[in-house]
């Protein structure tokens, strides 16, 4: 309970509101507004602009500071010292496993890889040009036709073992993906290999060889998942939210959170950003670029960069950043695009119209390039954002479930028409 409160007086009328203050550990207080519809009153924040939709304990970010705690742990400190699975565990169960925990966990993975053989017939069916992420949308939610003894979302046991499959299986479907479309063999998972090693044995390798990932891409790899794990209640996290507010099954569940994560203003950004480094061409065109995007009439805007949350540099963004420079100097790659990246970072950096709105530099500025300079298509970095993310998603809708929750239905304000008599075709 709270001492706290806000008061609320409806103009025009007598009628004055107590509404609760509510204190999490971190960040702002919430005024509690759920008793306001009995009123007659809804509030309104398209776009969730200063709406918090649930309460949780999974991510705190502080946007203007810069911050991202996973379980209270800076993102920092995981990406130098913890790796993807076990950033999955502490994500899922609150606390960082001990050394047969963590064993115990890889070990579950691992034994989850495989999907059914069936999967393969069905990414037949999808034309060889079908863009990755329409596959992943399609293949995540028919996993729920095929994992029937784990779909009861009130057994704890049942959520345990669907999250377990999805962390296990997304990257496997995420590879079919690719080998789909490039028409080569579907790779089986490889039980000697990590997490990201596995990854890219099936993005990569081919029935011929034998296993041959580099430890510096793998690493980071690794780093990719894990910064993309989590990122408490964006537009994806919600969506999976809201349809598991439903009682829908987690396998459908994940596959709106990857429908929600498509879209360029989202997880699309990474493979805008490499579009758009390929629009511009050269570094001689970057300032016209600059000026399209500082013109209010012109919607070219820079991608990967600006969030919605953070108005300072994301702390993903220094890491991957960093992690950049390793795998490019590990490759000796001279990519013109990655000076076009460079000089447009430093522009923006300096540019009076990019610090006063504080549009730093995203995550998915530097995770492109990685990505690109691994091998890895433009259209498969949603995908490759989705693989990371699915434990967020997961770890969000177990959090929901495990606990009373309400179908999420939210109001409008209704700008239509009023009632009115429908027209017979000869008076329209
Ligand atoms: N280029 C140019 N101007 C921009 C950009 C940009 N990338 N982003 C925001 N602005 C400007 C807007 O025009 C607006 O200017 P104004 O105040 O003069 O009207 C101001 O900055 C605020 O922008 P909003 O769109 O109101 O900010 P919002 O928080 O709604 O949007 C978003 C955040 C969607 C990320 C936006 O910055 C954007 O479109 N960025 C490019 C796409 C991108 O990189 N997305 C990845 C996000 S990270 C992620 O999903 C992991």
């Amino acid at each position: 309970m709270t001492d706290k409160f806000a008061r609320l007086t409806i103009d025009g009328s007598d009628n004055t509101i107590d509404l609760p203050i509510l204190s999490g550990n971190l960040g702002p207080d919430v005024i509690d507004v759920r008793s306001l519809g009995s009123s007659g009153c809804f509030t309104y924040d398209p776009g969730f602009l200063s709406t918090a939709s649930c309460e949780s304990k999974i991510t705190f970010i502080d946007g203007g500071k810069g911050i991202l705690l996973h379980r209270g742990y800076p993102i920092e400190q995981l990406a130098d010292q913890s790796d993807y699975l076990e950033t999955c565990y502490l994500l899922l169960n609150g606390e960082l496993p001990n050394e047969q925990e963590k064993a115990e966990f890889e070990n579950t993975i691992t034994q989850h890889t495989m999907v059914n053989e069936a999967m393969a017939r069905l990414f037949r069916g999808f034309h060889h040009d079908a863009h990755p992420m329409s596959m992943m949308c399609g293949a995540v939610g028919a996993l729920s036709a095929f994992y029937h003894d784990s779909l009861d979302i009130s057994n704890p046991e049942h959520r345990k073992t669907s999250a377990h499959r999805l962390i296990a299986k997304i990257p496997t479907l995420a590879a079919m993906c690719y080998k789909h479309h490039i028409g080569q063999p579907f790779m089986y998972p490889r039980n000697e290999l990590s997490y990201s090693e596995n990854f890219l044995h099936m993005m990569f390798g081919t029935p011929c060889d034998e296993p041959n990932v580099n430890p510096i891409i793998a690493r980071a790899m690794d780093k990719i998942f894990l910064l993309h794990a989590d990122h408490e209640q964006n537009a994806s996290t919600s969506t999976v939210r809201l349809a598991g507010s439903s009682g829908a099954n987690p396998f459908a569940c994940i596959a709106s959170g990857i429908t929600a994560l498509w879209g360029p203003a989202h997880g699309g950004a990474n493979e805008a950003v490499l579009k758009m480094l390929d629009e511009i061409g050269s570094v001689d065109n970057i300032d016209e670029y600059v000026l399209k995007a500082k013109d209010k009439n012109d919607p070219f805007r820079l991608m990967g960069f600006g969030h919605r949350v953070y108005k300072n540099f994301d702390p993903r963004a220094k890491v991957m950043k960093e992690t950049c420079a390793e795998v490019l100097n590990e490759l000796g790659i001279n990519d013109p695009q990655l000076a076009i990246a460079q000089r447009l970072e430093q522009i923006a950096l300096e540019d009076e119209y990019f610090i006063e709105r504080k549009l730093y530099p995203n995550v998915d500025f530097y995770s492109g390039i990685i990505m690109k300079a691994i091998g890895i298509p433009t259209d498969m970095f949603t995908v490759i954002f989705a693989t990371g993310r699915t434990v967020g998603w997961i770890a969000h809708w177990n959090e929901m479930v495990s606990e009373s929750y309400k179908i999420g239905r939210p109001r409008q304000l209704y700008t239509g028409y009023e009632a009115r008599d429908y027209q017979t075709m000869d008076k329209r």
